[in-house]
């Protein structure tokens, strides 16, 4: 079953700060708050979905603007799955954080299904009301397969979670959810996750060495754009004439670390997309398949894996890729070898 609004609890005050233009032309002024971040991607169109996770009816088919990076999340997502389903479990626990249009999350929950899994609990949550209503219309089919329970509420990452301890398999957090929060309170976000994570936790973030983005809108639709990284700060102006100003922080490798290491163990981290945003061919530019491109597309990936790891080379990946585990799995995991 999917279920019904919830009021978000708001820690801070509103974001919308000073002098207002009219609503079309300024989404948020100077606030870090969660309500500016919101109202951002509470107003961000329809075609939101498919700017940031390819053709919604198609959640398997990765040709969005992140396909590389996606590719890659989705295999470890999927082995984490399957896995579990191999170590006998025929019942699993999911968590989205900041699950914005619930893409990632209904991925999960389709492949669990065929995997087998007969209890399959899965909720998605985030700050914008919009995207959770997106949510539950796209998976609104999936609560009628046996043994699936989605849900998709309005909540706010720093506020505690609602799930039990450790009763969570594999709770997610991708493409940059954590970037709009506070730095100084990811510890206690940190410590939260691993309370009620008894699997993986796995996150994406943007790295400082990143390439710009528009979050909501192709780069295309910028006029201009400028990050303070002393008030990780990010401010757009648009061509629509829409200016845009909201927290947001540039992670390194070694900062994401520290950030989960205190509370997981680290399995993996590495950068993703280093090389396939400059070197794949651009419809929009290049002309069609070129000869020897697929040979291009084996070396792109033998690049991506040789540099993913390199200290030099993370920073300035599109992404960077954390998976973390949890120490009651790794201490379980003791246990069954003694
Ligand atoms: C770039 S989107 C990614 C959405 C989704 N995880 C995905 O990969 O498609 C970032 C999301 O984080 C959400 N978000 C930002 N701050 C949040 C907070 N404090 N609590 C919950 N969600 C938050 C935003 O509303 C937005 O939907």
């Amino acid at each position: 079953m999917v279920d019904q609004d919830s009021i978000p609890s708001r820690k801070w005050a509103s974001g919308v700060t000073g002098s207002h233009r009219n609503r079309h032309s300024v989404l948020a002024i100077d606030d870090n708050s969660p309500d500016v971040v919101a109202d951002i991607y509470n107003q961000a169109g329809d075609d939101y979905v498919s700017y940031a996770d390819g053709d919604p009816s198609q959640p398997f088919a990765f040709d969005g603007m992140h396909a590389y990076a996606d590719r890659r999340v989705w295999a470890v997502l999927e082995t984490k799955l399957a896995d579990l389903r191999a170590s006998g479990a025929s019942s699993v626990r999911l968590l989205d954080g900041g699950c914005g249009p619930g893409t990632w999350l209904r991925r999960l929950v389709i492949r669990a299904h065929a995997l087998g899994f007969s209890s399959i609990a899965a909720r998605g949550f985030d700050i914008a009301q919009t995207q959770i209503q997106r949510a539950r219309l796209a998976a609104g089919n999936l609560s009628s397969l046996p043994g699936v329970n989605v849900t998709f509420d309005v909540a706010d990452l720093t506020d505690r979670l609602s799930e039990p301890d450790s009763s969570v398999d594999i709770t997610i957090c991708l493409y940059s959810a954590l970037s709009h929060l506070p730095v100084d309170k990811l510890t206690d976000i940190s410590r939260e996750i691993a309370r009620v994570t008894s699997g993986y936790f796995i996150t994406t973030v943007r790295p400082i060495g990143s390439t710009p983005t528009a979050f909501v809108e192709s780069l295309e639709n910028v006029r201009r754009l400028k990050h303070d990284h002393v008030k990780d700060r990010c401010e757009i102006d648009l061509s629509d004439g829409r200016h845009v100003a909201f927290g947001f922080h540039l992670f390194t490798a070694d900062e994401l670390r520290n950030h989960f290491a205190r509370n997981f163990d680290i399995e993996d981290l590495r950068g993703l997309d280093l090389f396939h945003g400059r070197f794949m061919p651009d419809a929009r530019w290049n002309p069609l398949s070129q000869a020897g491109d697929s040979q291009i597309a084996d070396e792109l990936e033998r690049l991506e894996r040789a540099y993913a790891t390199s200290t030099e080379f993370m920073d300035r990946a599109t992404h960077l890729l954390l998976v973390a585990r949890s120490r009651q799995a790794v201490a379980r995991e003791l246990l069954d070898k003694a």
